[in-house]
């Protein structure tokens, strides 16, 4: 990790905000959330799941944006949007499928993608995979 310089934490959850907040300490980290309410409710100090104070918010270096060029220098992209089930308990793979195409549309090579959103196995390889590779033209692994 040391010789990692920009982390991006992508939605700014439950999961996701206490990650980057505490990454900050130790590394430039820009948090994306593609729902600019939170953003906004985040960049003054609020946040409504009531992880992370106010004080510690706004202490915090980390950078919060909704937009995805602000993340176009990271090194490495954590991914944390959520995976609800749908009526019939499937799986909605819907975000991390959008997520996975912003993020590839500004990974270079030899960045890093980690998910920590919970998917049953084989999602990382047969699904987010394959959308970072169309979104970016690299190729995963290599
Ligand atoms: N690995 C773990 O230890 C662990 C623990 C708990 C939960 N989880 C998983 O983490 C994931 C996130 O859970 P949560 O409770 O933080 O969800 P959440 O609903 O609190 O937050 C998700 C955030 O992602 C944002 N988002 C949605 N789509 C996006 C996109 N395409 N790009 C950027 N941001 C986007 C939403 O606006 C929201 O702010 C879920 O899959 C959950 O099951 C993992």
């Amino acid at each position: 990790m040391s010789k990692l310089k920009n982390i991006a934490v992508i939605g700014l959850g439950y999961v996701g905000l206490p990650l980057a907040v505490h990454l900050a300490r130790h590394y430039p980290v820009t948090g994306l959330d593609i729902d600019p309410r939170r953003v906004q409710e985040l960049k003054a100090g609020q946040d409504r799941t009531n992880e992370i104070d106010a004080g510690v918010l706004k202490a915090s270096t980390l950078d919060i944006t909704d937009q995805i060029s602000a993340v176009e220098n990271a090194d490495v992209f954590i991914v944390t949007v959520p995976t609800p089930v749908d009526g019939n308990n499937e799986p909605d793979l819907t975000a991390v499928r959008g997520a996975s195409k912003l993020v590839g549309g500004v990974l270079k090579k030899g960045d890093i993608v980690v998910y920590e959103s919970t998917v049953y196995p084989g999602v990382t390889e047969d699904v987010a995979g394959p959308e970072l590779e169309a979104a970016s033209g690299l190729v995963c692994g290599s």
